[in-house]
């Protein structure tokens, strides 16, 4: 076959060139004949097949060749279907094809040129009317290469095949091949070269680059590269989202939804219900490139479902979470409600929140809370809880059965979600029937010479009871009798009688009622009489001064209590009790007489006395006192700490004094001119007490109840033995055992602190002081003069002053009193102790050199009574 087609290429080719050779020769012989004016036509260019593009533009021009160009007409183009092509329009488009007249010729134009123009085209012409001119063209198409889809650039996906497009047209068909980055690519695993492109097989980043897809075409010669940028996309991945938010309403809020993927995903955001994109809500803001969605203000509506997509040009993904907004809990119902003893009452309370709040309750004004289901602590009560999750709203009911009294009040309801705790306060009334159990016990009224009785009749009930007045089973209106008046109507009603008649010392019925039922009161009213003769009274405590009685009192009546006591008494000799003297005491204080006489015999009588007035005087005594006498024991006013076994012990609240106080006893006759007091510093030793003798310290003191004992050791035993004194003698010494605080370390600190500065000073003074001394002693000595030459003469006077002054200049501090113009009282043996203290011959008196405490707390004051605490205030008649 290709034998016979290289034959018949080759028998071409020979024929052309005689063809050529014939033409050759036909055209010298027109040339010479040319001068001959042979007409004829010429088409420029003048090959006679035009091998053009399609799509290119063309001019192909006639010019006739004549002796006499004037006498051409009918020049024409005739196109490939014989059809003569017209000029062109005027103000028209351009058609596709049209001729032009230029100068002499004709001109054929083609704008584009396309398959279809493909032919034989002729141009034709008459010579002087009668000679007919032709010639010819061939116009032949052929289509260059052009990319039909080859985008420049091309984006796959991550993970995916991929077909790089390159589809080429051209006429005769090209051959395509793929170079990248200026390689040539061959098909393989990764690539394969197809028809119309480059499938990529599982697409890596990597295959980011410039790929060339080159297209040739071996008739034509033609050759293009189309260069064609791969760049990998990667599909959108949301990394984060949770599956539930939580907002609280009113507050603002945000919430994040981030996605990967190349290009960066844009990112929104939808409300499922609405189906709406929230970035449209006023309230809402999204931003696209991070994903965050942010909540001014949280609304109760914004709970819901919501979508956060992805979407970038490799795909789009979706997500959703759920958005639970927490709304405060609110208490929006929640009545009083009223109820009747005994019956069910029950209270709800109303609210809203999300999540659904948890509703209890409890009574105002305690902390515990009612659980949920019966109480443990009380089965009447009930808590019934209900929630609506999905509307936000939920219920309590307290439910108490067979209510009483107790349960009405006001109650709180307290509604509780995790945003927060709303309390309401709401009040539950319990009415009930009238009630007089709260006046059960009341006494009796009394009235005495026809004073006015106020009988007061409160009756308990809800709602209030209105009172009626019953005597002698008729009802008491007003103005029934004027002795009888009815103040008020309930739940007080007053009942002022006038008893002017024995017939109204009586009882009276106060009648109570309300819708719940009714309940009576008897109420009575009796006469008061004087309290009967005191039952008895016997001496208890005898002094030569003062006796104390025991005093059994009458019988008494409810509501009808004694007041007071009195007695008479008067010397026995003497039988006008007219003259007797009297003392009135309060009920249970302690019943003393004093300032009688000693070694005298009284009489005494006793009466008692209530509101009324004082009843007859009787238990008629006759008592004498005995001989007056030293005084009795003084009583401290301390009370010890008793350990087990050990002797009670006073603490002092201080580690350096203490201060003694003690009560005035009964002088027995003779007034207490002084108390001793007598301390010493002692140890127990095997259980027995050692008193350091050497250091004992005693103490007169005179008109006090009080002694301040200082310069103590700290955390040290000191035993007290104080006496009091009249002319007759000591009274037995009470004694006490007292214990000083340790912390005398931390008061010597304290006092060096101090005295540190004084001491600079005080060492000045001292040397001043100690020259001055020496200088005057020179004197002295020398010439007789001076302060100690003085004290040496004054002291050659009296040998006792000497003695004085020594002691004096040798520094002691203690002031000697006054010798004693009483004679000395004996020695006395104290509790028992061997030890007399030495400064007690030198001082039986003491003027008085502190401070005096008068007005002081004493047992009794020997003149009147005033408590019945067993403590009387008064003054010191004693001293
Ligand atoms: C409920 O009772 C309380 C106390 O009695 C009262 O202060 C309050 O006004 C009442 N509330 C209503 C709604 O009646
Ligand atoms: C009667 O007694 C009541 C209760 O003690 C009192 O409140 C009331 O004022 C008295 N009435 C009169 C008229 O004295
Ligand atoms: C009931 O009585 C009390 C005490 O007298 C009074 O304060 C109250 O206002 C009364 N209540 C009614 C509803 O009348
Ligand atoms: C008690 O004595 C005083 C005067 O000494 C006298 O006024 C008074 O009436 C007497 N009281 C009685 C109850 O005797």
């Amino acid at each position: 076959m290709g034998q016979h087609k290289q034959q018949q290429q080759q028998r071409w080719r020979v024929s052309g060139l005689h063809a050529f050779a014939v033409l050759y020769l036909c055209c010298a012989i027109i040339d010479l004949t040319l001068a001959e004016i042979e007409p004829k036509l010429e088409i420029f260019p003048m090959q006679g097949v035009q091998r053009k593009p399609v799509g290119k533009s063309l001019i192909l021009t006639c010019k006739p060749i004549v002796p006499d160009p004037n006498l051409v007409s009918d020049l024409q183009w005739k196109d490939n279907l014989n059809n003569t092509i017209l000029p062109k329009p005027t103000g028209r488009n351009q058609p596709p094809m049209y001729t032009e007249t230029l100068s002499e010729s004709l001109a054929l134009m083609i704008t584009s040129l396309s398959v279809e123009m493909e032919g034989k085209y002729y141009c034709t012409a008459s010579y002087a009317n009668t000679e007919l001119m032709n010639t010819s063209v061939i116009i032949k198409t052929y289509v260059a290469i052009t990319w039909t889809n080859a985008p420049e650039n091309q984006y796959p996906i991550l993970g995916e095949d991929y077909t790089v497009k390159c589809e080429v047209k051209a006429d005769p068909n090209p051959t395509i091949d793929w170079l990248r980055n200026g390689d040539p690519i061959r098909t393989g695993d990764k690539y394969v070269v197809e028809a119309h492109g480059l499938l990529i097989r599982n697409v890596q980043e990597s295959d980011d680059g410039i790929y060339t897809c080159r297209a040739a075409v071996i008739e034509t010669g033609e050759l293009l590269e189309r260069t064609i940028r791969v760049e990998v996309y990667i599909r959108p991945v949301i990394t984060h989202l949770p599956t539930t938010l939580e907002a609280v309403e009113g507050k603002p809020f945000a919430a994040n939804c981030t996605a990967t993927g190349k290009p960066v995903p844009e990112i929104s955001w939808i409300k499922d219900a609405a189906q709406q994109n929230v970035a449209t809500a006023d309230r809402f803001q999204v931003n696209p490139q991070t994903g965050l969605l942010t909540i001014n203000s949280v609304s109760q509506d914004d709970y819901g479902t919501y979508t956060c997509i992805a979407k970038n040009d490799a795909g789009v993904v979706d997500k959703k979470t759920k958005l639970n907004v927490l709304v405060r809990p609110q208490i929006y119902e929640f009545y009083n409600v009223t109820g009747v003893s005994k019956k069910e009452i029950a209270i709800t309370c109303r609210a809203k929140g999300r999540p659904a709040p948890a509703v209890t309750f409890r009574r105002w004004g305690t902390e515990e809370e009612y659980a949920p289901g019966l109480q443990a602590d009380d089965e009447r009560i009930s808590l019934e809880q209900h929630f609506d999750e999905e509307r936000g709203e939920s219920t309590g009911t307290l439910r108490i059965t067979s209510t009483t009294r107790n349960d009405d009040g006001l109650y709180q309801c307290i509604a509780r979600n995790k945003g927060d705790t709303a309390y309401k306060t709401g009040h539950i009334t319990v009415e009930f029937a009238p009630d007089f159990s709260h006046m059960k016990d009341l006494p009796p009224v009394f009235s005495w010479e026809e004073r006015k009785a106020n009988l007061s009749c409160l009756a308990q009930g809800i709602p209030n009871a209105t009172i009626e007045w019953r005597w002698n089973g008729r009802p008491l209106k007003d103005a029934y009798d004027k002795n009888l008046v009815i103040i008020g109507t309930g739940p007080r009603s007053d009942l002022i009688v006038h008893p002017v008649a024995r017939q109204y010392y009586s009882v009276y019925k106060c009648i109570a009622t309300n819708v719940h039922g009714s309940a009576e009161h008897d109420m009575q009213l009796k006469e008061a009489r004087v309290p009967d003769l005191v039952a008895a009274a016997i001496p208890r405590q005898l002094t030569a001064t003062t006796i104390t009685f025991d005093i059994r009192g009458p019988p008494t009546e409810l509501g009808l209590p004694i007041t007071a006591y009195s007695v008479q008494y008067k010397e026995a000799i003497n039988p006008d009790w007219s003259t007797a003297l009297n003392r009135t005491w309060s009920p249970d204080s302690p019943y003393i007489v004093e300032g009688l006489k000693p070694q005298t015999a009284y009489q005494f009588r006793f009466a008692a006395r209530n509101q009324v007035g004082l009843g007859m005087w009787g238990v008629n005594q006759q008592q004498s006192t005995p001989r007056r006498s030293a005084p009795e024991e003084p009583k401290p006013l301390h009370s010890p700490v008793q350990n087990d076994k050990e002797e009670p012990v006073v603490v002092s609240p201080y580690s350096d004094h203490f201060e003694l106080r003690w009560s005035v006893p009964a002088d027995n006759g003779e007034p207490i001119d002084f108390y001793q007091i007598k301390y010493c510093p002692g140890v127990k030793m095997a259980g027995t007490w050692h008193e350091l003798e050497n250091q004992c310290v005693s103490q007169d003191v005179v008109e006090t109840t009080s002694y301040e004992m200082s310069r103590l050791s700290g955390n040290t035993y000191y035993r007290i033995e104080l006496r009091a004194h009249n002319v007759i003698g000591f009274s037995s010494p009470a004694s006490i055992v007292m214990k000083t605080t340790r912390g005398i370390d931390v008061i010597q600190i304290a006092e060096r602190q101090v005295l540190s500065s004084a001491t600079i000073v005080g060492i000045a003074v001292g040397g001043v002081l100690l020259l001055l001394f020496i200088i005057d002693l020179l004197c002295c000595v020398t010439v007789r003069m001076g302060v100690m030459a003085t004290m040496c003469r004054r002291a050659k006077r009296s040998p006792s002053d000497i003695d004085d002054e020594t002691k004096l200049g040798s520094g002691q501090l203690v002031k000697e009193p006054p010798p004693s113009p009483l004679p000395l009282p004996p020695p006395v043996k104290l509790g028992g102790s061997p030890m007399t203290s030495p400064l007690d011959e030198k001082q039986p008196l003491q003027t008085p050199t502190g401070s005096m405490k008068q007005n002081s707390t004493v047992e009794f004051d020997g003149q009147f009574v005033h408590s019945r605490s067993g403590e009387i205030l008064g003054k010191n008649s004693a001293v």
